[in-house]
């Protein structure tokens, strides 16, 4: 049987604790995280919400080491993000699939492509083939089937964003953290973006962070995290 710590340890994908966090210096300086302390259990699809503002970029970019730490402590898989460099933050971002607010596609690069080279990020890079199969089924999971070959520049924001989703759980992470992945989708998108992590969850034992204002997403979720003033509220 396994020790309890250790069980506890692996039933856990996030712990943050006591993380705050501050722009700007001097009289400019503003308080936007306060002691945020939140668990995110392994196999969990947690919403987190708020007013525009109340931070949710922020604790989001911090939990997927895209910021670093003023304060506190984060723990992503296993890995402690506290005082860890440019390149070992490099190594935890790669065990996430981060859904960007504004998407981030390289507009030289064909739906395909951007898949495709994501999937050479993987710690086990697969074949091309392996990849064309994997980036097909997803996009057609997506309703984006016919979109392989295209470029961003001839699909819209909706398109856009769900090419972000595919390329975030390409290499089928442990952790999807999303920001605001529905905000340009109408309803049936939304609910086809949801369904798609929903079950990358239950089949990879995975989590996910979902930061939205949709309320409709909300009875999908196993818990929803509201962020005021700076505190989130129910998330230990
Ligand atoms: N780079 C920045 N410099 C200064 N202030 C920022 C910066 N990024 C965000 N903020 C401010 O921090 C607060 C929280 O921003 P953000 O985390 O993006 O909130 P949310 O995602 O909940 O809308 C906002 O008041 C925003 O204006
Ligand atoms: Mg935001």
């Amino acid at each position: 049987m396994p020790h309890p710590c250790t069980q506890t340890m692996t039933s856990v994908a996030v712990t943050v604790r006591g993380v705050s966090y501050a722009y700007g210096e001097g009289a400019a300086r503003k308080t936007v995280l306060d002691e945020v302390d939140l668990t995110l259990r392994r196999g969990e699809f947690a919403v987190l919400t708020g007013h525009s503002g109340a931070g949710k970029t922020t604790l989001l970019t911090l939990i997927g080491a895209i910021r670093s730490l003023q304060q506190g402590q984060i723990n992503v898989l296993g890995f402690n993000l506290a005082g860890r460099g440019a390149i070992a933050q490099e190594q935890v971002r790669r065990q996430i699939g981060f859904i960007f607010q504004d998407h981030n596609l390289f507009s030289a690069l064909s739906a395909f492509r951007t898949l495709w080279l994501t999937s050479g990020l993987s710690p086990s890079p697969p074949s091309r083939q392996e990849a064309l199969s994997r980036a097909t089924a997803l996009l057609e999971a997506l309703g984006m089937g016919s979109y392989l070959h295209s470029m961003p520049g001839q699909l819209s924001t909706g398109q856009k964003q769900r090419i972000a989703v595919a390329r975030a759980l390409m290499n089928t992470p442990q952790l999807i953290l999303g920001d605001e992945p529905t905000a340009a989708l109408d309803h049936d998108a939304s609910m086809l973006v949801i369904s798609l992590i929903r079950q990358h969850l239950t089949t990879n034992g995975a989590s996910a962070l979902i930061v939205t204002h949709d309320d409709r997403i909300f009875p999908m979720a196993d818990r929803v995290l509201y962020l005021r003033d700076g505190r989130l509220v129910n998330a230990a």
